[in-house]
């Protein structure tokens, strides 16, 4: 592969290397000196046209400690709010030669349009409410880490699936993985023809599954994405949604809480559960997101003989 911009054109192989790989670059984060020369002289630019904390910082600090060069570029510090189009803006980017964009922007699709304009490897990091597929192997990784095996997993994605580009990559990513899936949302919360999902079940009976699952992975309601009042309303989300100390007693003695942050506290569940010492991996999932970033740029841009590069 040349790029990582959806992730069904990655099989089980393909994510099992990045994975192991990952879990190889995790040593290098533990270390005193966490720097390895692995992509010298490699130039890597972050276009971030959409806001992020977890994404652009675990990118950044992955080709800092794989000691690439890289830059940071995008939103409204360019030459975009001159009316500068999209296609302008990689062209110029193109002209320093650089080898690999990361790519946020608001629009689904605008990587692709990326991949058709530049000769650079093309990474999404979450385009609308489509794609997020660094975001599914760090999920994985966490995953991974805390059950081992894929095969026969039951994961639920609880929430606000209409608007999650989360879920356009995991639960693919989980079906490739053989885990059973669950969507669990309000019909409000769900897209148009959920069948697309490609989910094992839908419901919108959190209780009803809770007892069943191995992995409970919450969403955040985007009320900026939300148009006009949501329905239900917060309060009501929370009550038949939310993931509450009460709620945890319906759950697998280990069964863990995963969330792509940023979180809600209130909403998706309430502060015993996001920091739930057992359950909780949220920032487990933060940390796999550097070891994942730095595994992907890695089998992007680091060879020919790696498993990955075409
Ligand atoms: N999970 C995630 O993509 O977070 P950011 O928007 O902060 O990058």
């Amino acid at each position: 592969h040349k790029h990582l911009i959806d992730i069904t054109e990655y099989s089980e192989e393909d994510i099992k290397l990045i994975l192991e790989t990952a879990k190889a670059f995790s040593e290098v984060n533990e270390r005193a000196i966490k720097k390895v020369p692995t992509l010298k002289g490699k130039t890597i630019v972050n276009m971030f046209n959409e806001p992020s904390t977890r994404t652009r910082s675990s990118f950044e600090l992955a080709e800092k400690r794989l000691s690439a060069d890289s830059l940071n570029f995008g939103g409204s510090s360019t030459s975009t709010v001159k009316g500068e189009s999209l296609v302008d803006t990689v062209e110029t980017l193109n002209a320093y030669k650089i080898d690999c964009i990361v790519v946020r922007d608001k629009h689904a699709g605008a990587p692709y349009i990326v991949t058709q304009n530049s000769p650079a490897s093309v990474i999404c990091a979450g385009d609308g409410k489509h794609n997020h597929p660094t975001q599914a192997l760090l999920d994985l990784y966490t995953i991974w880490e805390h059950k081992g095996d894929f095969h026969g997993l039951k994961v639920a994605v609880v929430g606000d699936i209409a608007h999650s580009r989360v879920c356009g990559s995991l639960i693919p990513a989980l079906k490739i993985m053989g885990c059973e899936t669950y969507a669990v949302a309000p019909g409000t919360l769900l897209p148009p023809a959920p069948e697309v999902l490609g989910c094992d079940h839908v419901t919108s009976d959190l209780d009803s599954v809770l007892p069943e699952l191995d992995v409970v992975y919450m969403l955040r309601v985007q009320q900026e994405r939300l148009e006009g009042a949501p329905f239900p309303t917060i309060r009501e989300y929370h009550k038949l949604f939310g993931l509450t100390k009460d709620r945890e007693k319906l759950m697998k003695p280990d069964a863990i809480i995963c969330h792509p942050g940023p979180i809600n506290r209130g909403v998706e569940f309430d502060s015993y559960m996001a920091d739930h010492p057992q359950r909780s991996v949220i920032l487990e999932q933060v940390y796999a997101g550097i070891c994942v970033r730095m595994a992907i740029l890695y089998l992007l841009l680091g060879g020919a003989d790696n498993g990955l590069a075409s």
